[in-house]
């Protein structure tokens, strides 16, 4: 058979291929006001948005879309949209708002701590110029403290085993709790949202990720009262690019190694801004655990007036009571610190306490320029069990171990 036959046939099947698609397979509409939906604002729409993603979820057709339509605002009490689903993937359109109820009755009699949440959907796309507005301050007086057992406070996004996951566009607002969480999940894009809300509100943590990989996090801006993106264990292969942070916690890796042994590996935080945080960029783990963290990066990091612009803290013990220390702790070692320049609001700019049981090692610096937010202070560099070495560096971290 000559070259031009073998074109000729594959040109052939190709065309077979597309145009049985397309003839065979229509994308199905599936607008949350047919299915009988109010968006008013007052009344509950979530049997209707129910009804609507079991259509979604269950056709055939190659990329069903939800639709949420514009300047309308949707008020929803706790629900979970759930997979598998028929079609390899789905869109939910977010257009319109999304509000949560204004009181905490919603929730009574519910053992959830979660408002919206979706489960086991695969190639789930969740994209939109809508607002997710969770109406927190209803939930702030009383903060969840850690591990109580009184963290009833609702996380507002859940997505849980979604494989293949896209979230896009959206403006997240006031949660009671954390904003976003991903938790066994492999494979996500999550870019160009909004996360905001009050300084002072507590546990609002913009973004929490667990037990997944291969994740993509770029051009968010986060402004809460808590940690703006937190890693915690099971997670490997995630990026993080152009996040403004701040206020809020910064961006942390852990608290790990509460639970017992965690791992967390190939975490790259790249071209971040982070303004007026508690911590800058944060490695915590408590005492006592066990596993690692491991190959993780922080690359072109500006900070602007942040306290603790670098900090790996092993001691992590934030309600201060049974903190005593412990003869193991979980691993750190290759991590690196390179190309970050700003300003540091409070003196110890560099702070690297290591476990005493377990060493740091390979923990690298270079082009790391931190002055202090009010000039004159002093900043300086305190490391504790810390083994790497620093170049080009100021504040001089001449406690870093060789
Ligand atoms: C993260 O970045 C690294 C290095 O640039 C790259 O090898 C890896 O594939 C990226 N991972 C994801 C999930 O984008
Ligand atoms: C970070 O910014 C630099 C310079 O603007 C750019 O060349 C690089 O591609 C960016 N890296 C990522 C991972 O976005
Ligand atoms: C724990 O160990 C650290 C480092 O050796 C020490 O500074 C601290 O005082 C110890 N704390 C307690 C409660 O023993």
């Amino acid at each position: 058979m000559s070259l031009m036959q073998d074109y000729l046939i594959i040109f052939l099947i190709l065309s077979m291929v597309s145009s049985g698609l397309s003839t065979t397979t229509p994308s199905g509409y599936f607008n949350v006001i047919e299915y009988g939906a109010v968006g008013n604002g007052k009344t509950d729409d979530s049997q209707a948005f129910i009804k609507a993603w079991k259509a979604v979820c269950q056709v055939q057709t190659s990329r069903p879309i939800l639709i949420i339509p514009a300047k309308k605002s949707f008020l929803l009490n706790p629900v979970t949209f759930s997979g598998p689903c028929k079609s390899f993937k789905i869109h939910v359109q977010v257009s319109g708002n999304i509000v949560a109820p204004n009181q905490k009755s919603a929730w009574n009699g519910k053992a959830t701590n979660r408002w919206l949440a979706f489960s086991n959907v695969n190639g789930l796309t969740v994209s939109g110029q809508g607002h997710i507005d969770g109406r927190g301050s209803v939930w702030w007086p009383q903060p969840c403290l850690q591990n109580g057992q009184n963290c009833k406070a609702p996380t507002a996004l859940t997505f849980y085993r979604c494989n293949n996951l896209r979230l896009n566009g959206l403006t997240h607002l006031n949660s009671p709790r954390v904003h976003i969480i991903l938790t066994s999940c492999t494979g996500a894009i999550i870019s160009n949202l909004r996360i905001l809300a009050p300084e002072t509100s507590p546990n609002t943590d913009g973004i929490d990720i667990s037990g997944s990989k291969n994740v993509q996090i770029r051009n968010l801006n986060i402004g809460t009262g808590d940690d703006c993106i937190a890693i915690g264990g099971g997670s490997s292969n995630i990026n993080i690019t152009g996040v403004y942070c701040g206020p809020g916690h910064g961006i942390s890796i852990g608290a790990l190694g509460n639970g017992g042994y965690d791992v967390v590996e190939d975490v790259h935080v790249r071209n971040c801004t982070i303004k007026g945080t508690l911590t800058g960029v944060r490695i915590k783990t408590w005492q006592g655990g066990s596993g690692y963290a491991r190959k993780i990066s922080f690359q072109n990091i500006k900070f602007i007036a942040a306290n603790s612009p670098i900090i790996i803290d092993q001691y992590y013990c934030p309600s201060r009571v049974n903190c005593q220390n412990h003869t193991s702790a979980l691993k750190l070692s290759d991590i690196s610190y390179t190309g970050i320049s700003g300003t540091s609001a409070s003196d110890k700019a560099i702070d690297l306490s290591c476990s005493q049981s377990a060493a740091c090692t390979n923990i690298v610096l270079d082009r790391v320029y931190i002055k202090p937010a009010v000039q004159g202070r002093p900043v300086y560099a305190s490391c504790f069990n810390a083994h790497g070495r620093a170049t080009h560096t100021k504040p001089a971290v001449k406690c870093l171990l060789p």
